[in-house]
């Protein structure tokens, strides 16, 4: 039966990163059954157009659209933003999900880290690219996709693609506490702005995200048989993006729909302010 909850978010634009798979897959789903207007960014063409489907055909809402863009690459970031901002007048929910994890070293062509550029720079220069739009849009919301991993994550300023001691592992670490450094310090910046801005761990959930671990891939495909389906990982986004309860908390990291303490570097407004500088000066933001 259709009733007023299942379009609590009708009229709301959507945008989310990395939705033509797992969790982000999952979250569209939901959020575009709830009436949102969805807008969903893959890299990849033919694997975009292809959730795009799925996504209407599951919540019987036409109103999904595809932007293509590459997030490991700052121009294609700058003219997706273009190209959003010109094409709409409003987004009330950004959702930050797309993520990876690579296995060799390797530099963008802005000389940054891949893990680092598509995890936590990608989201940076996105967010900052559509801030006045959600400013504008207010009240709304900016959700980023962490992990627990941060927990063992380190941020040297001197060194942030972590050249020195590279491993995927490490560099993934450290690219979601980043991303939750960032989290915390636009959620100060962003006060009495009416725009919230939380992160979150989804959980150990079963996606395409294992298959990318080399070596390690008969293993953590086995493992990925124990783990939450992407449905359930996705619940958490799907609560910070609709909830009412969630309408003024921010500066939060959340798990299984409940705010809960990140690692103590994370707590370190010093470093953030620090690599919010740096993150100006590698996208090119800064004046
Ligand atoms: N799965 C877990 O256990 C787990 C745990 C903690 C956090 N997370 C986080 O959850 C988020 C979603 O990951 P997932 O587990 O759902 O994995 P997934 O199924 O691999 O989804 C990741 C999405 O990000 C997209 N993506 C990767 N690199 C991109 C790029 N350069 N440009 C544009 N899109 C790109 C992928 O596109 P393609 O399909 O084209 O590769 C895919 O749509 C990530 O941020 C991940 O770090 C996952």
């Amino acid at each position: 039966m259709i009733n007023e909850i299942s379009f609590k978010m009708k009229g709301k634009t959507i945008l989310i990163t990395g939705a033509n798979s797992g969790i982000g897959k999952e979250a569209a789903k939901e959020l575009a059954k709830m009436g949102a207007n969805l807008v969903i960014v893959c890299r990849n063409k033919e694997r975009g157009e292809k959730a795009v489907k799925e996504i209407k055909s599951y919540s019987a809402n036409e109103a999904v659209e595809l932007y293509v863009c590459d997030l490991s690459k700052q121009t294609e970031i700058r003219d997706f933003a273009r190209a959003f901002s010109s094409e709409h007048s409003r987004l009330d929910v950004l959702i930050n999900n797309a993520g990876t994890v690579y296995m060799s070293y390797g530099e963008t062509e802005e000389g940054i880290e891949r893990t680092m550029a598509v995890n936590y720079f990608a989201p940076f220069l996105l967010t900052n690219l559509l801030l006045d739009m959600l400013i504008k849009s207010a009240p709304s919301r900016i959700i980023n996709v962490a992990s627990d991993a941060h927990f063992s994550g380190h941020i040297d300023l001197t060194d942030i693609n972590s050249k020195k001691n590279w491993n995927p592992w490490r560099a993934y670490a450290n690219s979601k506490l980043a991303l939750v450094l960032f989290t915390y310090e636009l959620a100060r910046r962003l006060k009495d702005k009416g725009v919230t801005v939380n992160c979150l761990h989804p959980g150990a959930v079963r996606t395409n995200i294992w298959t990318h671990t080399g070596i390690l891939r008969p293993f953590m495909m086995f493992a990925s048989l124990f783990m939450k389906s992407p449905r359930k990982g996705a619940e958490t986004i799907i609560y910070l993006a609709s909830s009412q309860e969630v309408e003024h908390v921010t500066g939060k990291y959340f798990v299984n729909n409940k705010a809960r303490p990140s690692s103590k570097e994370s707590y370190d407004s010093d470093l953030a302010i620090k690599l919010w500088q740096l993150s100006m000066e590698l996208t090119k933001l800064s004046v």
